[in-house]
């Protein structure tokens, strides 16, 4: 296994990594430290990098080999009923002494449940997505100790939910894969960083570099959120197929769901384009005629609309139907290149961030890019 914990020696074991002096690695590894101390801090590891939540694919072994490598995994329940939650945790307990946590979705009709697995479990860290949290969920979470992390996508939005008591906030911009709002990264970034301090903010959505993460660090937040860079983890489970489509695509590939009638609203989510794509377009062409000639109802046609994609991502993730299945991904899907482990992906985004904090420090003509 690579030490990304012990970065600065592995680093200079490897090839890439051979411009960088001993001394200034050191020395670039306490500047990183210092800007992500508050995120290690509320995380309780080694890196401020989680590992976002990812329906079907955070289970046990991507979790687990995440926080593993010094990162911060998530298990992510939206597939899971209580009692699969209790034994995802119970194994992911049982790969890793590390912290991680469990994301939990608030319109979950089984939501209260799930919080009682996590209280029952001593999860340390809940995250809360999918809305506005109720101010009841917050209070029972934090009852129990565990530390709660909700999604903001505006600054009003944010400081109503550190006021609520939320620990730390998610600001995920629209480059994201899955669920996704019409912001930028880069846009929620300049809005929310520099007005709110009172919590760490972790940022989310189009990240695939450890310039990236640096950059943001800089910017004030405490650590970063990636999802679509851990699919092709090694210990990921999704399907080699669904990998594959992963490895072969470009960022213009992962694109969001399209809206034909605003009468008729569909959730946005970005995914790579597949023929499932262009047949949802024709679905909801359909849907609407048959509703506009009064053949459906507007409700039950608003339903068909919204059933198109039920079960899609299970069928692409597990099943590797990745014609009919639903390849969510971000923008930074053209930043996967390979399947590596979970340690190498953590190592190369640091090892990039890095880089650049060693440029500032050296001359010109030494510095090498990684
Ligand atoms: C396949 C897939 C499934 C996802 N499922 C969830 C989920 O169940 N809950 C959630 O809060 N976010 C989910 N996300 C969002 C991620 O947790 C993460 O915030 C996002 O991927 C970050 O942006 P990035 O993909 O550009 O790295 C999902 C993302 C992907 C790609």
């Amino acid at each position: 296994m690579i030490e990304v914990g012990n970065f600065s020696r592995s680093a200079e074991s490897t090839e890439a990594a051979k411009g960088i002096e001993s001394a200034a690695v050191d020395h670039c590894r306490k500047r990183l430290d210092r800007l992500w101390a508050r995120g290690r801090d509320v995380l309780g590891c080694e890196l401020a990098i989680m590992g976002g939540a990812m329906t079907w694919v955070s289970e046990r072994n991507l979790v687990s080999a995440i926080s593993n490598a010094g990162g911060f995994g998530v298990i992510a329940s939206g597939s899971m009923s209580p009692e699969l939650l209790s034994a995802e945790i119970a194994a992911v307990r049982a790969l890793t002494e590390r912290p991680f946590g469990v994301n939990l979705i608030t319109l979950n009709p089984h939501l209260h449940d799930l919080i009682e697995v996590c209280a029952h479990h001593r999860v340390s860290h809940v995250v809360l997505a999918g809305g506005l949290p109720s101010a009841d969920a917050m209070r029972r979470i934090k009852s129990r100790d565990a530390r709660v992390f909700c999604f903001a996508s505006a600054l009003g939005f944010a400081r109503k939910l550190v006021r609520m008591g939320a620990d730390a906030i998610v600001i995920e911009g629209n480059e994201a894969g899955g669920h996704i709002g019409p912001v930028s990264t880069g846009v929620l970034a300049q809005e929310i960083l520099p007005h709110l301090s009172d919590v760490p903010i972790f940022v989310a959505g189009g990240i695939g570099r450890g310039e990236a993460i640096l950059a943001y660090l800089e910017m004030g937040a405490a650590g970063v959120q990636l999802g679509t860079r851990f699919v092709c983890a090694r210990e990921s489970i999704a399907h080699p197929r669904f990998k594959q489509a992963f490895i072969r695509a470009a960022a213009r590939d992962a694109v969001p769901s399209l809206q034909l009638d605003p009468r008729f609203p569909v959730i946005p989510v970005r995914a790579l384009a597949n023929p499932a794509t262009e047949r949802f377009l024709a679905v909801q062409r359909e849907v609407i005629e048959r509703c506009l000639c009064g053949e459906l109802s507007q409700r039950a046609a608003q339903l068909e609309i919204e059933h198109f994609w039920a079960g899609a991502l299970r069928r692409a993730v597990i099943d590797g139907d990745i014609e009919a299945g639903s390849l969510m991904a971000g923008q930074s899907v053209g930043f996967v290149i390979r399947e590596q482990t979970a340690a190498e992906i953590l190592q190369e985004l640091v090892i990039q961030a890095l880089t650049v904090l060693s440029m500032r420090s050296q001359p010109e003509e030494q510095t090498t890019y990684l």
